[in-house]
C-alpha cells in the first residue's frame, strides 16, 4: 500500500480541447474546490494560447499551470514553436516533455526531448519527462528497454541538483485514450523499474524523492487501485481532466 512519502501529484493534460471560455470556466471551478488544500499537488496544462490568462486566473491558488511542449532552442527561426523562456514569460511554472503524441504523431527523437528537458530546466520551469512503450514493444518484451532509452537520454543533461524539479510519468502508449488503463501490477512493475534506474543513474536519496505519475485512461472509477501502489505518485490525466465533474473526483482519490 502506499504511503505517500512523497506529495501525491495530480495533472490534467487538457492536448488541443476547451475553447477560451471553457478553459477559464474550467480552471474557476478547480480553483474554487481545490480551495488552499496542499496535501495533493495540481496542474493543468492547457493550450499554450491559453497559459497567459490562465496563470492569471489561478494566481494565488495552489494549482499551477504548464505548457505542453516547448522548443529545443531559445529563440529563432523555429516557425509555429514556442521556447521554454517565453512559456515563463506567459506565467508557466512547469511542462510536461517527451510526451508519446510528441514523439510519436510529431516524430520527435529522444535527444531533441533532452534538449528539451536542458532549456525547460535552464529557463526555469520544472519537468514532467514522459517515457513509455507502444503496444508493439510491450509485446516483443521490450518495454524496460524503451522506458531506459528514453529516460537516459531525457535526463542525460540533468545534474543531481535539478532532478527536485523533475517528475517521471509512465505512459504506455497502448492505454492513451484507449480506455485501456494498465493494471496496478503493470504500472507498479514499471515505476519501479523507473526508480531502479533512477538510482543508477543518480543515487537512493534522489530516486526515493522522485515523484512518478503514471498516465493512460486514468479516471475517477481507476484511480483509487492505480495510487495505491507504492511507487505511484500521481497521474497524468488526459481525457477526464477535461470537465470539473471527472477531474475533481481524480485529485480528490480517497485511499481509506
Ligand atoms: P488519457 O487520460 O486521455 O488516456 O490521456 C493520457 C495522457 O496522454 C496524458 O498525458
Amino acid at each position: 500500500m502506499n504511503d505517500f512519502v512523497r506529495k501525491p501529484f495530480i495533472a490534467g493534460n487538457w492536448k488541443m480541447n476547451l475553447d477560451r471560455k471553457g478553459a477559464l470556466e474550467l480552471a474557476q471551478e478547480l480553483r474554487e474546490r481545490l480551495g488552499a488544500r496542499t496535501d495533493v499537488e495540481v496542474a493543468i496544462f492547457p493550450p499554450a494560447v491559453y497559459i497567459d490568462e490562465l496563470a492569471r486566473t489561478l494566481a494565488g491558488s495552489p494549482i499551477r499551470v504548464g505548457g505542453q511542449d516547448c522548443c529545443e532552442a531559445t529563440s529563432g527561426a523555429f516557425t509555429g514553436e514556442t521556447s521554454a523562456p517565453m512559456m515563463v514569460d506567459a506565467g508557466a511554472e512547469l511542462v510536461i516533455l517527451g510526451h508519446s503524441e510528441r514523439r510519436h504523431v510529431y516524430g520527435e527523437t529522444d535527444e531533441q526531448v533532452g534538449q528539451k528537458v536542458r532549456q525547460a530546466l535552464d529557463a526555469g520551469l520544472d519537468v514532467i519527462l514522459c517515457v513509455g512503450e507502444l503496444l508493439e514493444e510491450r509485446k516483443a518484451g521490450e518495454t524496460e528497454g524503451v522506458v531506459s532509452r528514453q529516460l537516459r537520454i531525457g535526463l542525460g543533461s540533468v545534474t543531481a541538483e535539478e532532478m527536485q524539479r523533475l517528475v517521471v510519468a509512465y505512459e504506455p502508449v497502448w492505454a492513451i485514450g484507449t480506455g485501456e488503463t494498465a493494471t496496478p501490477e503493470q504500472a507498479g512493475a514499471v515505476h519501479s523499474y523507473i526508480r531502479g534506474l533512477v538510482e543508477g543513474l543518480f543515487d537512493a536519496p534522489i530516486a526515493r524523492a522522485l515523484r512518478i505519475q503514471y498516465g493512460g485512461s486514468v479516471n475517477s472509477g481507476n484511480v483509487v487501485e492505480l495510487m495505491a501502489v507504492q511507487d505511484v505518485d500521481g497521474a497524468l490525466v488526459g481525457g477526464a481532466s477535461l470537465s470539473a465533474e471527472k477531474f475533481i473526483p481524480i485529485f480528490e482519490f480517497d485511499l481509506s
